[in-house]
């Protein structure tokens, strides 16, 4: 068994500074659980009070049914990968994957057992006898998970591994890292800053806010079913589109816009949120909820993306086909059926359930 479980877990920095802030988590047995939020939320302290690098202030970490807050890193049968991978320059790629295994007394024909079959789950037999310095950035991060893979251990975590990797080799990496996953099944926590790796890795996905768990769940739920405001506009690339106004009697309106709602009971001031891709261009004025003069014109061949201001708020439009509208233009827009969020006006920002876009947690 190895879930990892985090039970009113507070950290509190020597300074007070309180950087996690009674976090409930639980990271099922062979899981991919992914972690986001702005920089500074507690991504990293979280991560580190798993690892043992840092001390737990308050509450509890168990992996399996062991309460390891005791526990030394050494100890805890735990592997974390860093975004600053430091490998050893002068050993080569073999000797820098077997080090932690020969440092624990560990039989050589078995080193030599598990860091042959690493190389090849992660197709480095050919540089096995490399030095770091004689291979490329992606290579190297391989290399960094290769020693995390040899140990065995019951987790791995990991931290932005991906960050300082150009763009082509992210992706590669990225399923690289699947497909690992998929073959070794250990679970695993992972903080990254990158959209798609949260979507398409984690089969689930924490959203943190400055130290505190805004939700939890898989990614199209977070997409569709997003909790609050916050966690609405931080999934998604480009951003949710909000629209401060009002709803009377299941109308929404803002400045320059009206919008009939289905099945909204609730009345007064609220934001709307509609996904970029979710609006598109009216056909013929009478179906527009809103008509303005588009700003920016980025015109990417598959689709393009539209910049305008409603109200003195920035909004964008993606629409999935090549459009020659120039800027200035004005254009009539309209939602996809049933694709717009609601939320409170108040502090917490609630999202506002539709009936006809029920949530599936909550039957
Ligand atoms: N040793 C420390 N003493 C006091 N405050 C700290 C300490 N280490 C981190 N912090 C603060 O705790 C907060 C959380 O830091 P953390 O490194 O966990 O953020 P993060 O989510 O990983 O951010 P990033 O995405 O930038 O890596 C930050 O505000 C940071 O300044
Ligand atoms: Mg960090």
């Amino acid at each position: 068994m190895s879930e990892i479980r985090l039970t009113n877990i507070i950290k509190r920095y020597e300074d007070g500074f309180v950087a996690v802030k009674n976090a409930q988590l639980e990271i099922h047995d062979g899981e991919f659980m992914v972690l986001v939020g702005p920089s500074g939320c507690g991504k990293s302290t979280t991560l580190r009070m798993i690892a043992g690098l840092e001390e737990v202030s308050e509450g509890d970490i168990f992996v399996g049914d062991q309460r390891v807050n005791d526990l030394e890193p050494g100890d805890r049968d735990i592997a974390m990968v860093f975004q600053n991978y430091a490998l050893y320059p002068h050993m080569t790629v073999r000797a820098n994957m077997g080090f932690g295994l020969r440092m624990r007394g560990v039989d050589k024909n078995e080193i030599d057992h598990r860091v042959n079959m690493a190389a090849k789950i992660l197709s480095l037999e050919n540089l096995l006898n490399r030095k770091p310095k004689e291979m490329s950035g992606g290579q190297r991060q391989r290399v960094a998970v290769g020693r995390a893979i040899v140990r065995q251990p019951s987790a791995f975590l990991f931290d932005e591994p991906l960050s300082n990797l150009d763009a082509k080799l992210r992706v590669q990496m990225r399923t690289e890292l699947a497909k690992l996953h998929h073959q070794l099944k250990t679970t695993t926590v992972y903080v990254t800053h990158d959209q798609v790796e949260a979507m398409t890795l984690g089969n689930r996905i924490t959203v943190m806010n400055e130290g505190v768990i805004q939700q939890v769940d898989t990614p199209l739920n977070l997409y569709r079913h997003p909790r609050n405001r916050f966690v609405a506009g931080f999934i998604g690339s480009p951003a949710m589109n909000f629209i401060r106004g009002n709803v009377m009697e299941s109308v929404f309106s803002g400045s320059g816009i009206r919008l009939a709602l289905d099945k909204v009971s609730h009345q007064g001031p609220a934001t709307l949120g509609v996904r970029p891709e979710d609006l598109t261009i009216a056909k013929g004025d009478t179906t527009s909820i809103f008509s303005v003069p588009i700003e920016v014109v980025e015109r990417m061949g598959h689709e393009t993306v539209l910049y305008f201001q409603l109200s003195g708020d920035p909004l964008v439009a993606r629409i999935e086909e090549d459009l020659a509208i120039k800027a200035g233009e004005n254009v009539p827009f309209t939602i996809k059926s049933q694709r717009w969020h609601l939320f409170e006006a108040t502090d917490d920002e609630l999202r506002i359930e539709h009936l006809a876009h029920p949530d599936p947690n909550k039957n």
